[in-house]
């Protein structure tokens, strides 16, 4: 169950010892032991070469079963260009096809509903909105502060056009949005305009899970919903059974690792029609002329995919579904909620001599309504922010993978860190347009311009979140 028989004996039985403490508040966390089975079969490598991976929110991990059964595909089989009839190519769009089904299936959506556009990533897929969205002066594009940049850069695609971009803000020290606050955004819906709103699943940063119900009451007043669900569907459900939103972009790699350059846009079928591409290109059209200077879209998905898609990497999708439908998306869910909650409490219980926290934790302190992502900055007993990138290095030297930064979100990392619009502008001022982060943070200085993120995931274990408490605790002064 841990990995403490690689440990220093000392380490080892602080280990053990902290688990059994954990499974005796824990019980139901034995339910979940299946993972540790995967995770030695399947992700050896992780302990033989002694990471502690904490970044499941930068990428998901693949298991060796996946890559194997991949290759032994592409051995075993020949694939052509799928935008042909022959023998290979057919072979080609029958796995693609297959692949499209499996990634309804898997989320539970209505194939009569939903369309699987196949992209690089989750930023194409928002991109593909953004830039084929109809916006038209007068029209609006509501976003939360917490957003990841690829939602953020939709704004110069409505402005582009006339539209209004409107930001939601976010309410410290929770960083979720007053509900109040929402619905009056939501009532500023234009009657028969275009009104586009978009928002994470849950925050990159922070972890937070904004409500699916908002989906619905959305939609109820005029506005087509894009659910950013990248950081959210690795660890839990996303039911398009029971939500709808019209579209929904994501990353395969962030769900299991491999293969990475495949992405998905998810769009509800009338709202996939009202989208205008602003070009064409081959893959997706039925027919175009040079000397008519006509062309005719293909309907539905293939009209997205410029181009060849990712053929011989798109079937290997389904083997990363296949494997979180054996371990079970709700048992995934279930551990990584239970190892956060014992990550939160014990990192709020660090304290230095003086009584000084050592962690300040930005968003939820408890382990309700969020997912496994926790974003904090440590302080020394003076209460100053220890850099984060010297937290970056030093964790790095014990083999911890953690995230520094903002994560490209820069709105709800400026909400958590507190600092003023005023404050940024003055520094892009003087920064002009070559300013680089590392500009920005010498700026804004001497508050913290950043913050250290860990995120769990798939298999991650107990010894996980007790190696990154070992190393918080190593911060303290006596
Ligand atoms: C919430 C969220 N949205 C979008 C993205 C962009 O994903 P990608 O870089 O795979 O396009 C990320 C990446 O971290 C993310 O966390």
């Amino acid at each position: 169950m841990t990995n403490a028989g690689a440990l220093p004996q000392a380490r080892a039985a602080g280990l053990r010892e902290a688990q059994a403490a954990f499974l005796g508040v824990h019980p139901e966390y034995a339910d979940t032991a299946g993972i540790d089975e995967v995770r030695a079969r399947d992700f050896g490598r992780l302990d033989a070469l002694g990471h502690v991976y904490l970044d499941y929110t930068g990428s998901g991990l693949y298991a060796a079963s996946q890559v194997r059964r991949h290759s032994e595909l592409l051995l075993g089989r020949v694939f052509g260009n799928p935008h042909s009839t022959n023998p290979t190519s057919i072979e080609s769009t029958r796995l693609l096809e297959r692949c499209r089904r499996h990634v309804l299936e898997f989320f539970g959506a209505d194939t009569g509903e939903y369309a699987v556009v196949f992209t690089a990533n989750a930023s194409q897929a928002l991109k593909l909105v953004g830039e084929s969205y109809p916006f038209e002066p007068g029209d609006q594009f509501l976003l939360t502060f917490d957003n990841h940049n690829s939602v953020n850069g939709i704004r110069e695609f409505d402005r582009a056009h006339g539209a209004r971009t409107l930001y939601l803000p976010m309410v410290p020290p929770e960083l979720r949005v007053d509900e109040a606050v929402l619905e009056r955004f939501l009532a500023a819906a234009i009657p028969g305009g275009h009104n586009l709103f978009a928002y994470p699943a849950q925050s990159n940063f922070s972890g937070v899970q904004h409500p699916l119900d908002w989906i619905a009451r959305a939609q109820a007043k005029g506005w087509d919903v894009l659910l950013d669900a990248a950081a959210f569907v690795p660890t839990n459900r996303l039911d398009l059974g029971r939500w709808h939103p019209d579209f929904v972009a994501l990353s395969f790699y962030k769900m299991f690792g491999y293969p990475t350059g495949v992405g998905a846009l998810l769009a509800r079928k009338p709202a996939l029609a009202r989208l205008h591409r602003p070009w064409f290109a081959g893959g997706t059209i039925n027919v175009a002329s040079v000397q008519a200077d006509r062309f005719v879209l293909a309907p539905g998905a293939p009209g997205f995919e410029d181009g060849t898609p990712d053929f011989t990497n798109i079937p290997a999708v389904e083997l990363g579904l296949e494997l979180m439908e054996s371990i079970g998306v709700e048992r995934i869910h279930e551990r990584v909620g239970l190892l956060c909650g014992w990550l939160i409490e014990e990192l709020l219980s660090l304290r230095h001599a003086n009584g000084r926290p050592l962690v300040g934790l930005y968003g939820p302190r408890t382990s309700e309504r969020r997912g496994g992502i926790l974003a904090m900055n440590f302080h020394d007993a003076s209460g100053r922010v220890i850099d984060h990138q010297l937290v970056e290095r030093s964790a790095g030297e014990r083999g911890i993978s953690l995230r520094t930064g903002c994560f490209c979100n820069p709105g709800a990392g400026e909400v958590a860190l507190g600092l003023t619009r005023q404050e940024i502008e003055t520094c892009f001022a003087a920064g002009q347009s070559a300013m680089t982060y590392d500009d920005l943070r010498r700026c804004i200085d001497p508050h913290e311009a950043g913050a250290v993120r860990v995120s769990l995931g798939l298999v991650s274990n107990f010894a996980d979140v007790y190696a990154f408490q070992e190393y918080a605790r190593g911060l303290l002064e006596s």
